[in-house]
């Protein structure tokens, strides 16, 4: 199966350390953060990939790709565990690159995949800057298509102090831990954020996108039309929105957590979660 895992935001909150060192090749642990997001696509099935980069940003493609110097070296120095380690790098998945060259939002970046994921009936999204502690949520995910035919987005709860930091979603509960969605905003205000409900019509706490997503190609055609919104960008999640309408949209709860590395406090506090 194939992903789209966008990285070419710009990653002020990372200044000036983002100046040369791409957010996402931040280390967590001996690992950048993006190693853990194409293991854990690969992981559950999705091992062709398309990595979308910035100008400035190569690194993240040097990160991936063989190096026969150091291969040769580890080799000739019989530093087998090394070597292994360096191959398993760029053996994990079969990976591919495309540049984003304007910064126009999320979803224009998506937009840029479409013509690698072609006609797969689905495929995955990841954000490249976000990590999942314990487990991840595609397999829950894959499974709700398989039953339910239908895209979703993977959703966590969310304080309602910060909604107006993520995408949101309104819906019901139709399975354990899965929703038909009925409303998909982008980083409402916290009075003006939709909330699930369970089965039987209990307001739930507030849900956010836990930058992982199950799209059919449909998904495409609605980019093409969706204009500015919020900041002035692309949105994926007013893409998302039209794709609810056409064809439905589920939510997926998971047992996980998304680990927060949108700060250097968040990074910091994802490397002591990882030791746990
Ligand atoms: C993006 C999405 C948002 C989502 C968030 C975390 O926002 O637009 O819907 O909730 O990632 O997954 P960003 O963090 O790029 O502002």
């Amino acid at each position: 199966m194939k992903a789209i895992i966008p990285a070419a935001g710009l990653g002020t909150r990372f200044l000036p350390i983002a100046k040369a060192v791409p957010k996402e090749m931040l280390p967590l642990g001996d690992k950048p953060v993006i190693h853990y997001v194409v293991e854990e696509a690969a992981a559950a099935g999705f091992d062709e990939i398309l990595i979308i980069l910035s100008r400035g940003k190569e690194c993240i493609r040097q990160y991936f790709s063989p190096n026969s110097d150091l291969e040769n070296h580890l080799e000739a120095a019989g530093k087998q565990a090394a070597l292994e380690t360096v191959r398993r790098v760029s053996s994990m998945a079969r990976i591919e690159f495309a540049y984003q060259e304007k910064m126009r939002g999320l979803g224009d970046a998506v937009k840029i995949g479409r013509e690698f994921i072609g006609s797969e009936p689905v495929f995955a999204v990841l954000l490249g800057d976000t990590v999942m502690q314990h487990s991840s949520p595609l397999p829950a995910m894959v499974a709700a298509w398989r039953s339910r035919h239908k895209p979703s987005v993977c959703l966590e709860p969310c304080p309602e102090d910060r909604v107006s930091r993520y995408g949101v979603a309104g819906g019901r509960e139709i399975g354990r831990g899965v929703f038909e969605l009925s409303e998909l905003i982008e980083k409402p205000a916290a009075e003006k954020a939709p909330r699930l409900q369970s089965e039987n019509g209990t307001p739930l706490s507030c849900h956010a996108f836990a930058a992982r997503y199950l799209f059919t190609p449909d998904i495409f055609d609605c980019l093409e039309k969706t204009t500015v919104g919020f900041a002035g960008e692309i949105q994926l999640t007013d893409a998302m929105e039209q794709l609810r309408q056409k064809t439905g949209m589920l939510g997926v709860t998971w047992p996980g957590k998304r680990l927060d590395i949108g700060s250097p406090a968040g990074l910091i506090e994802a490397a002591r979660a990882l030791e746990r």
